[in-house]
């Protein structure tokens, strides 16, 4: 954990919670081959900790992530690419269990807008600016963003955006749908830490199937993903802190989750 050099993480910002924080500020954040390295190793080892029920993931006041690391990538050709399966690491931070809440404040383009639609909550400050340029550079989207902005903000405004490089602020993405709320930028981290922390109080456990239900909405139909919240609403009263949590709600008690 303290080997990293282009992250930092902090166990202690905030109860059972991980910060997880860009730190290249000179490139502003650009994620090379070792963002991607340290960002995944560090999330997937938080993952596996029982301790941790929630991680943040932030950048600095000026970008979250100004996008991929165009100097890193400009010199390969296709065959290389390919065979190093460029950022296909990435794609493991959407297979965490544990829930993630990304905080964004100034750039979140690019790579950083794929990256930030990776997680499962998206805080914005009143400051960010989200967008993917990668076509006025002579490329596409890699990380995702052809297909998670698209379902987050639907065809038109998906397409315009990678069409023209566009890039829209905060309000825009708040009214799209990209994020989930606009917080103002001294308060971002704060804000994020007490969701993250509130999110780490629930049945761990339980927290990883909601989350999992609500992916299953984008990976099937109506019909099998209410099938599948059904079979995991069953689930949960196999759970100890299903007695737990209706018990505290008939005794008029906060709850006291075993399985956090
Ligand atoms: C490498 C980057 C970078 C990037 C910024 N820098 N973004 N380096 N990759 N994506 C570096 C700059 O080169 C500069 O380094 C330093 O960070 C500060 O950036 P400036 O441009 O001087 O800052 P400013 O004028 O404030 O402009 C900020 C900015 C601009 C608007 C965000 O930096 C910008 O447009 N960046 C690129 C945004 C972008 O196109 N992102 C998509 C990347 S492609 P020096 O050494 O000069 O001081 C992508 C593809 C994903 O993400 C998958 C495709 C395969």
């Amino acid at each position: 954990t303290d080997a990293y050099e282009t992250i930092l993480v902090d166990r202690a910002a905030a109860p059972r919670t991980a910060l997880l924080t860009l730190n290249r500020p000179k490139a502003l954040n650009a994620l090379n081959l070792q963002v991607m390295r340290e960002v995944v190793a560090a999330a997937e080892e938080l993952d596996r900790s029982p301790d941790i029920g929630c991680i943040v993931l932030t950048g600095s006041a000026r970008a979250f992530a100004a996008g991929a690391d165009i100097k890193e990538m400009r010199p390969h050709g296709y065959m290389d690419m390919y065979l190093s399966d460029w950022f296909t690491a990435w794609d493991r931070l959407a297979q965490l269990r544990t829930p993630t809440v990304a905080a964004v404040s100034g750039y979140a383009l690019g790579g950083g807008c794929e990256l930030a639609m990776l997680c499962d909550v998206l805080l914005a400050s009143d400051t960010a600016v989200f967008g993917q340029p990668e076509i006025k550079l002579g490329v596409i989207p890699g990380i995702g963003g052809s297909q998670r902005l698209t379902r987050a903000v639907g065809k038109a405004k998906a397409m315009e955006l990678c069409l023209t490089g566009r890039t829209m602020d905060a309000a825009e993405a708040e009214r799209a749908g990209l994020v989930s709320r606009i917080v103002p930028a001294e308060d971002l981290l704060a804000e994020a830490l007490a969701v993250a922390e509130t999110v780490a109080g629930m049945s761990l456990p339980v927290a990883m199937m909601a989350k999992e239900a609500v992916n299953r909405a984008f990976e099937t139909t109506l019909t099998e993903g209410v099938r599948f919240e059904r079979r995991l609403f069953h689930a949960v009263f196999a759970v100890a802190d299903q007695k737990e949590g209706m018990g505290a709600f008939v005794e008029k008690r906060p709850p006291e989750f075993r399985h956090r």
